[in-house]
């Protein structure tokens, strides 16, 4: 069953209408592959609370989030505590490789072997190799490392509004810094904040995104295809000015080829 992000009143409403058939509420912390949608006042709270009232468990997925929001993922950057957590991407540093972290409670059937949690390639030595190495370099870049990624992130969100601006074409970057969304402004759509994925369903100019992003490939600048961009720890000062040059031919171009003929 879904819920609407950010909007609590609904959330409430869904779980009163579902009373005792739900087992768990999961969520991406912040909707980083949707528009980069970060939680409004109050919504994780509030999933934070249901979950404790109606017996029901915290699912967080964090497979993009953890580690990009520092040392304790964007639970801790956000300040919520889930019942149970899924890793994927930066825990691997590199290697194919997940993990499920919990409370003693919440782990408590698969630490007592009354739930299997069997695979082949569970605790896959290399992958654990790299996933260390990976989650020291995180450590100890420590608790100021979702800033400084951030600062470099909001540089090339300003950076690319500026030249949208400038070549009139309605891209407006959202989400923290570390993670945002260019989101491309249908024609005649209302300026609204996106709040979930109604929003952004309605207000995305696939066809028009998909023009600049060819674009700003054909200048080494690969943006992935939904519009997410991500800061990492490799990424300095001098690449965001990098990509910000090579942002402003593929603007350009862009402007002077849309619409197509
Ligand atoms: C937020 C999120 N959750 C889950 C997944 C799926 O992970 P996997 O491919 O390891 O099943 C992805 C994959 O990109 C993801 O971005």
């Amino acid at each position: 069953m879904v819920a609407r992000w950010n909007d609590v009143d609904h959330l409430r409403r869904r779980v009163a209408e579902f009373k005792g058939q739900i087992a768990a509420i999961v969520c991406e912390p912040a909707m980083c592959n949707t528009c980069c949608i970060e939680p409004g006042e109050g919504m994780l709270e509030t999933i934070r609370e249901l979950c404790d009232q109606e017996d029901m468990l915290m699912i967080a997925d964090e497979t993009i989030t953890g580690f990009r929001f520092g040392p304790g993922g964007a639970q801790s950057y956000y300040g919520v505590h889930p019942d149970l957590t899924v890793f994927g991407k930066a825990i691997g540093g590199g290697t194919p490789f997940a993990a499920l972290a919990g409370t003693r409670a919440a782990m408590a059937k698969i630490i007592s072997g009354e739930s299997m949690h069997a695979g082949t390639l569970n605790a896959n030595p290399l992958c654990l190799a790299a996933s260390r190495w990976c989650l020291d370099q995180v450590i100890e870049r420590g608790a100021e490392s979702p800033a400084k990624l951030n600062r470099l992130g909001q540089k090339l969100m300003a950076g690319l509004r500026a030249l949208a601006d400038e070549h009139d074409v309605p891209l407006r970057p959202q989400g923290p810094g570390l993670a945002f969304h260019s989101l491309m402004v249908k024609p005649g759509a209302d300026e609204r904040p996106v709040q979930n994925y109604r929003d952004y369903a309605e207000l995305q100019d696939v066809p028009r995104w998909t023009h600049l992003r060819l674009c700003l490939l054909e200048e080494g600048v690969r943006a992935i295809e939904r519009g997410l961009w991500s800061i990492s720890f490799a990424h300095t000062e001098t690449d965001i000015d990098e990509a910000l040059e090579r942002c402003a031919v593929a603007f350009k171009r862009h402007a002077e080829g849309w619409p197509e003929a």
